[in-house]
């Protein structure tokens, strides 16, 4: 596997988990655990403290990959033949007279910005509304890295808008998992040890992430479609080339990943939302989410080898 598909993948992974477990925070969890309190249950400090640290991992992940992309690409530009490139020439140009450079400098600033917002919150308390601006600003970004920003005339901007959906819908799935397998793991020992609040807070959670789920995947799948249609040569798509092979992976790895989302959804979210002890339905429920992210990252890495291979149409 070449070195630069895989530095943007794990750079694309850290930003989407970092901005989807914000907005999940902000539009899930967070009015959940209200509803939690109001039931005279204390789900104790809550998962701020939690994100917090998961936010600075992600910022680390993207510090040294935000790197790697530009030796990276430095080398590819200067056909250097190595996996990086450091030299002050070669990066001083990348940075100044590409558009790839300029956008890279931009992400840069967004960075150092979500790195001072996290500094200046020690305890994590309104850590979505102060960071998730900055996280959705870093993730819409990448939008201008890939094809859809290579594109000129009336397909500029129809494209350009399908992946900024495409990657924003895909961030609030991707990077819900993580913190909703936390919520899930914090549940199952809370059925165990009878701790009710955080089972309560579980259940209220898994009820609001159908419709959370729901919008995202209908968005993602409307973009990717559109995306893929216009990628692909419209009424005339060509199949054969190897674009359209990686789009083809890609597809299968979405529709296992949306199985087993369906399962947890119509079936063992159901039997959560019923059941008195619930300790092995959310063990289940737990190991369903994480495979769902499993999954997530072999797609985010084929989204990246296919923002790398020429489209048959473009
Ligand atoms: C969980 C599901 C999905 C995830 C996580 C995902 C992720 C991504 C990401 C991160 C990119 C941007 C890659 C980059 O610019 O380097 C992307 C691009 C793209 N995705 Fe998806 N995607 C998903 C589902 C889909 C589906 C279902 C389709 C098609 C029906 C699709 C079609 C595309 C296309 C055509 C692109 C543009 C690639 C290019 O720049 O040529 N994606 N996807």
């Amino acid at each position: 596997m070449e070195f630069l598909p895989v530095m943007i993948a794990l750079h694309l992974l850290a930003v989407e988990t970092l901005a989807g477990m914000l907005l999940f925070l902000h539009v899930v969890v967070g009015p959940a655990r209200l509803v939690v309190v109001e039931g005279a249950l204390d789900p104790g400090a809550g998962p701020e403290a939690w994100c917090r640290r998961v936010a600075w991992g992600c910022l680390a992940v993207m510090a040294v990959t935000m790197l790697g992309w530009l030796a990276g690409t430095a080398a590819v530009v200067s056909d250097s033949g190595h996996a990086m490139v450091f030299d002050p020439a070669v990066l001083t140009t990348l940075l100044r007279h590409t558009q790839f450079g300029l956008i890279w400098v931009l992400r840069l600033g967004v960075e150092v910005v979500l790195v001072l917002i996290l500094w200046l919150r020690p305890s994590g308390r309104g850590l979505a509304e102060d960071a998730l601006p900055w996280a959705g600003l870093l993730l819409l970004t990448i939008a201008m890295t890939g094809h859809a920003a290579a594109e000129d005339g009336s397909h500029h901007s129809f494209l350009l808008t399908a992946m900024v959906v495409h990657l924003a819908a895909t961030a609030a799935w991707v990077g819900s998992l993580p913190l909703l397998i936390r919520l899930l793991a914090d549940a199952e020992a809370g059925a165990l040890s009878g701790n009710a609040a955080a089972v309560s807070l579980a259940r209220e959670v898994v009820q609001r992430y159908a419709g959370y789920g729901g919008a995202a995947v209908a968005l993602l799948l409307v973009s990717g479609g559109a995306a893929a249609w216009s990628f692909l040569g419209g009424r005339s798509p060509d199949l054969s080339s190897d674009y359209a092979h990686t789009l083809a992976v890609k597809a299968v790895l979405v529709a296992s990943m949306l199985a087993v989302a369906g399962w947890n959804r119509l079936f063992l979210g159901r039997k959560l939302l019923g059941l008195g002890h619930p300790a092995r339905i959310l063990a289940l429920l737990k190991r369903a989410a994480l495979s769902e992210y499993a999954l997530a990252c072999a797609i985010i890495l084929m989204a990246v080898i296919l923002s790398q291979a020429p489209p048959p149409a473009h």
